[in-house]
């Protein structure tokens, strides 16, 4: 089980050391190096949210545990629409947080914020993300063909949209 909450300054060092996995770079649309300083910098802006950004920690319930980061981006409160963003911890996928912490933002973004539309974009190559996905409610609307150059190679993007009616609970 976990659950989300607000960022704290703890997590900066545990997310930095997530990049150092390729996988899970390459999984997240690309591989570009980071430097603490840089890290710090998009640290600090995550954590102060905006109007139309919010970021929040995934923690397992049993032990507090970081084990992923949530994000709304994007948000537009007049379409009533934002884009989702998650990354697991590299060695804690495939164990049901990505569902359940997907299902737990949307809930947020429907319930508390009142959108009306979520949507993601995810490399088409990522059959996990997207069963994740598609667990929650969402559904596949589109292509984008060769849309980011990953690992030496062009992808196709797949966009994928949930509206309130249709999240899973
Ligand atoms: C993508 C991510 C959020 C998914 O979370 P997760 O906890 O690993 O996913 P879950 O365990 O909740 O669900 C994964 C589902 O995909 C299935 N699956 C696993 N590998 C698969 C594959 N190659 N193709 C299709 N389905 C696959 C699993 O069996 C499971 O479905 P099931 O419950 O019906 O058996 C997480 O793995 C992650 O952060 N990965 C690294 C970064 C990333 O890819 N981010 C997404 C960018 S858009």
């Amino acid at each position: 089980m976990v659950h989300l909450a607000p960022l704290g300054q703890d997590d900066s060092s545990i997310l930095y050391g997530w990049l150092s996995d390729r996988t899970y770079r390459l999984d997240s649309g690309g591989f570009a190096f980071v430097s603490p300083r840089q890290h710090e910098s998009w640290f600090e802006n995550l954590q102060k949210g905006s109007d139309s950004a919010l970021a929040l920690a995934v923690r397992r319930t049993e032990d507090e545990k970081l084990v992923g980061l949530v994000q709304l981006v994007n948000i537009n409160r007049t379409y009533r629409n934002a884009e989702l963003r998650i990354r697991l911890a590299p060695a804690l996928g495939g164990k049901g947080y990505g569902t359940q912490a997907s299902r737990l933002l949307c809930e947020h973004a429907f319930k508390d914020l009142n959108l009306h539309r979520v949507y993601l974009y995810v490399r088409a190559s990522n059959g996990r993300a997207i069963r994740c996905y598609e667990k929650v409610g969402f559904q596949q609307e589109g292509r984008l063909r060769q849309h980011c150059f990953v690992d030496g190679e062009y992808d196709d993007f797949t966009v994928m949209g949930l509206l309130a009616s249709e999240l899973t609970l």
